[in-house]
Order: structure tokens, then sequence, then C-alpha cells
């Protein structure tokens, strides 16, 4: 894939994301606007480059905004100039964000009441926040003190339950989102579920949920060689075998280069109900002065 051929314009947060290919050689894709997605594996699995292709169909519709978190930089620095928040390795950032996104969830969900409707829809105009994170852990389990993390845990979650009918999607990575990295309560809220290369049953069954390996549906059977090789639990809820799509550095720096120029341009002609759905929080990168 190149930039040439996917002009920004052309995609919206609405429309499949395409994420790779099923073992019958149909595409595999998942509409996000309405799930989050949890992503789980062990390193080298695959689950950066998953994380990358959603966050790329992201920066390429303009009816998406992005707010990316990234504790190691290096996954979704890429992007941080299609983004309008990126958060390093920073947990009071990353406690900043998910409080300032749950102040959106807020203004949204009161507005929406007003207007007595239940969820966004495309209709209104209003633009959907993607909240990639890459290894959540970081922030839940491993960083700051313990009260820090109880708050970011805390946050995260009310996010994760409350931000999908207006228009706030989580997608989450972790190696293994067992209890102690994710509170069973939050695991739980994630509808999509993309589970790559684990060593234990249990670990496979944590991302794709309980029981699946009984039925055969077990992330320990992959070769630890195919990258990208994944079970990915979404629409119909059955796990469907996917060779993820892959991006290269350089298509992902074409790319989000043309999304990055893509989005100055539309951000002099958004429209008002646009901004009316987006600028009631104020956001900010991480490392800018306040
Ligand atoms: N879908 C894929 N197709 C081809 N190679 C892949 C794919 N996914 C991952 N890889 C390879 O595996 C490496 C590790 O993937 P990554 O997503 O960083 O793993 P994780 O985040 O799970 O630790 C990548 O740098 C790439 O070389
Ligand atoms: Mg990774």
């Amino acid at each position: 894939m190149t930039s040439g051929s996917v002009p920004v314009g052309s995609l919206s947060i609405w429309d499949p994301i395409h994420l790779g290919t099923d073992e019958t050689g149909r595409r595999a894709c998942i509409t996000l606007a309405e799930r989050n997605m949890l992503i789980g594996g062990e390193p080298g699995g695959g689950k950066s480059v998953a994380l990358q292709l959603i966050t790329a169909h992201g920066a390429l519709a303009p009816d998406c905004r992005l707010i990316l978190i990234d504790g190691k930089r290096v996954e979704l620095g890429l992007w941080a100039d299609c983004a309008d928040t990126f958060v390093g390795p920073s947990i009071d950032d990353a406690i900043d964000v998910m409080h300032g996104l749950q102040h959106l969830i807020d203004q949204r969900t009161d507005a929406l009441l007003t207007m007595k409707r239940r969820k966004v829809t495309p209709d209104l105009g209003w633009p959907v926040y993607l909240v990639p994170v890459d290894e959540v852990a970081y922030f839940s389990a491993t960083v700051g003190t313990p009260a820090q993390q109880k708050e970011f845990n805390a946050a995260n979650r009310d996010v994760i339950a409350r931000g999908r009918a207006p228009g706030i999607i989580g997608v989450e990575a972790t190696q293994r989102p067992s209890a102690d990295i994710i509170p069973t309560s939050l695991r739980d809220l994630f509808g999509y579920r993309w589970a790559f290369r684990c060593s234990t049953e249990a670990s496979s069954d944590t991302i794709l949920g309980h029981g699946w390996a009984d039925k055969g549906y077990s992330a320990t059977e992959i070769d630890p060689q195919a990258r990208g090789v994944s079970w990915l639990r979404a629409e119909d809820g059955i796990p469907r075998r996917v060779k993820a799509a892959y991006l290269t550095d350089n298509q992902i720096i074409e790319l989000a280069d043309h999304a990055a120029r893509a989005r100055t341009r539309g951000t002099a002609s958004a429209t008002a109900a646009s901004q009316a759905g987006s600028k009631v929080v104020r956001l900010r990168k991480s490392g800018d002065a306040a």
C-alpha cells in the first residue's frame, strides 16, 4: 500500500478497517466506530504492527481524531503529527489525557441527551476519537506509584465503559491481559479481541475470552516464526484465523506525512458541527508547555 493509492478523504472511521487476510483468503476487516478492542500476545507476535494498521486508518480518516498513548514512543511516534495528543512515557500525562477523555464523554453525553440521541452516528458530523494504547501495562502496572496506577486504571476503565456511545474508542495492546495488568472488569468491556502467539492456553483465553482454547481456538498453536498470524474475535464473535497486514517503516512515514498534511488543510475547512463535537476537551501533547 502506498499513500498515493489511499487519498485521505477516501476513508472514514465508520468504514471497515482492513486488518489482514483470513485462511480462506478473504479480507479481514472490522468496523471499529462502536467497539473497543483488546490486542494481546507474546513479545514479537505482531501487536504493535496490528495497532499501526488501525492507527493508519484513523489517521487517513478525516472524521477521526487520534489520541496516541505509547510509553515506548517508538511504535506510535511516527503518527504523532497526525494526532491531537501524543503521550509518551509520562504517567501524569497519561492520567491527564484519560481525565480529558472522561470530560469529553460527559460533555458529549449531555449533548446527545439534549438531542434525544443514544449514541453518535455519522450524520451528526462529530469526529470519532480513536485512542490506541500500546503496552498498556506500562501505565497500568509498571511506572508511577500504586496510587497513580490506580488512578490511570480507574480513568481508563471509565473511558472504555462509557466512551463507545459518545464516539470515543479505545484500542489497547498488552502482552498478557491478566488481572494484574488489566482488571477483569475492564477486560470484559472490550468487544473485539485480537490474539497473537501466546505461550499458554490460559494466556490465550485471557485475550480471546474464557473457554475458547478448549473449543480449539488457542493462540499457543501459532508458530513462533509466523509473526502476524493471530486469532481475531470480532463481528460474529467466533475467532477467525488471520494473517495481519503489514506496513513497512517507509510506508508508515509516507502515509503519516500525507495524513498530517491533509489534516492541516482539513482543519481550516472543518465544519461547525465537527468542531462542536471535538473541541470540548483540551488535550495537550506530551512535553508541551501546559
Ligand atoms: N503482520 C505481519 N507481517 C509480517 N511481519 C510481521 C507482522 N507482524 C509483525 N511482524 C514482524 O514481527 C516484528 C515484531 O512485531 P511487533 O508488532 O513489534 O510485535 P509485538 O508488538 O507483539 O512485540 C515486526 O518488527 C515485524 O518484523
Ligand atoms: Mg509491541
